[in-house]
């Protein structure tokens, strides 16, 4: 793979492609800035070695439009802090206005484009965002292993018009993962749970050939239970999540689903919180998180692994009430003091952070989706183009 190191940089124009995609809380203010963080030692590689350094990134889904809360000012503000230098930020991430601001560009400055996906061609790849994001600069860095297992235009489009490699953070994540891959260590544990079925569905089929046991939660849960035939309180799934699903092998002694878990009818637990059996959940009942057997089942699997690979919580953590799986696991992870453990994705993070236990984890990964597809053994399309 091609790296930031192999590139020359002086007083070239930089596109650097990074993974802000940081949880907002709530009132829309950061919840974790650890995304953020990762990338600084790419931008002051840049700035020591005299580049004029251009970042972008997406935030959220806006689907192709302005969304206000969506900007990226207050990854503009992190950053300045980090870095203790001031940051422009454009208006836009394309058009010939963000073209004048690049052109002008001294050696050393950064410029922060605006939230990518504010252009539905972002996400579909199209050739001409990408030549129009190609334009602003000489030299394009990818940094963002979190986004690199998709296909869009900021991460395969861009590379084939720039002279092009990994950064700094994107180089580590791969050296991390790529021993993990080569040579796991049995019992190996992986956990799913989250709220993005779509990206972590396909890596399901694989982590039950991979590995030794696939503890499930989250709405990936939900979603193969009423596959099963079990009622959760929930729609059925999208015809891409069943279609996924059917190819699993549901009998599987390696596949742990949860056996109860936490119901109530409102998120916020208002009118009343009761733990019950998956398939006893009331009409408008919802479930929010595992029950207490389902804990006391996966806490005896991850006391005997040897590596657990985790992304995703296993309920609501954010609500007090519904916390309690997700972190009761990851103190039981944490406990496991003979196992190599990795974990990844943004909610997940925010969750160790919330529970203090970071620094219990070996590798936290800047990737959830990228991480698990990167794991379970599938070629990231982000790496891919940098290998050409
Ligand atoms: C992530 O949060 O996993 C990455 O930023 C990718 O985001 P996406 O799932 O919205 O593409």
């Amino acid at each position: 793979m091609r790296t930031l190191k192999n590139l020359d940089v002086k007083n070239k124009r930089v596109l650097v492609r990074c993974d802000f995609n940081i949880p907002l809380n709530k009132k829309g203010d950061i919840g974790d800035d650890f995304r953020i963080k990762q990338t600084i030692p790419t931008i002051e590689y840049l700035i020591k070695n005299k580049a004029k350094v251009i970042l972008m990134s997406h935030l959220g889904e806006p689907e192709g439009k302005v969304v206000e809360t969506l900007r990226l000012n207050q990854v503009q503000e992190k950053l300045a802090e980090y870095l203790d230098l001031s940051i422009t930020k454009a208006p836009d991430c394309i058009g010939k206005e963000i073209e004048k601001q690049a052109e002008k560009m001294k050696e050393g400055e950064i410029l922060l484009l605006e939230n990518l996906r504010f252009h539905k061609e972002e996400k579909e790849n199209d050739r001409s965002f990408s030549k129009e994001l190609a334009k602003l600069a000489d030299v394009y860095i990818n940094d963002a292993f979190g986004v690199s297992h998709r296909a869009h235009a900021s991460i395969v489009g861009v590379p084939k018009y720039l002279p092009s490699g990994a950064g700094l953070l994107l180089e580590k994540e791969v050296k991390i993962l790529s021993r993990v891959l080569e040579e796991p260590w049995r019992p190996l544990v992986a956990i799913i749970g989250g709220v993005k079925i779509s990206s972590k569905i396909k890596v399901i089929k694989q982590f039950l050939e991979k590995a030794d046991h696939l503890l499930i939660g989250g709405k990936i849960a939900n979603a193969i239970l009423i596959i099963k035939g079990i009622c959760v309180g929930r729609p059925w799934p999208s015809e891409e999540v069943a279609k996924e699903i059917t190819k699993f092998n549901l009998t599987s002694t390696k596949l742990h689903l949860p056996i109860d878990a936490v119901a109530s009818p409102d998120e916020t637990g208002k009118f009343y919180v009761r733990e019950t059996g998956p398939g006893r959940v009331r009409k408008d009942e919802k479930l929010f998180d595992i029950g207490p057997e389902t804990i006391e089942v996966f806490s005896k699997i991850i006391e005997k692994a040897k590596m657990i690979i985790w992304s995703g919580p296993l309920g609501r953590f954010e609500e007090p009430l519904f916390e309690k799986g997700t972190k009761v696991i990851a103190e039981k992870i944490a406990k496991n003091h003979q196992a190599f453990k990795i974990v990844g994705g943004g909610e997940t993070i925010s969750a160790l952070s919330k529970f203090g236990l970071r620094e219990k984890f070996d590798h936290i990964s800047t990737g959830g989706g990228a991480m698990l597809e990167f794991l379970s053994g599938e070629e990231l399309p982000g790496l891919k183009i940098l290998e050409k």
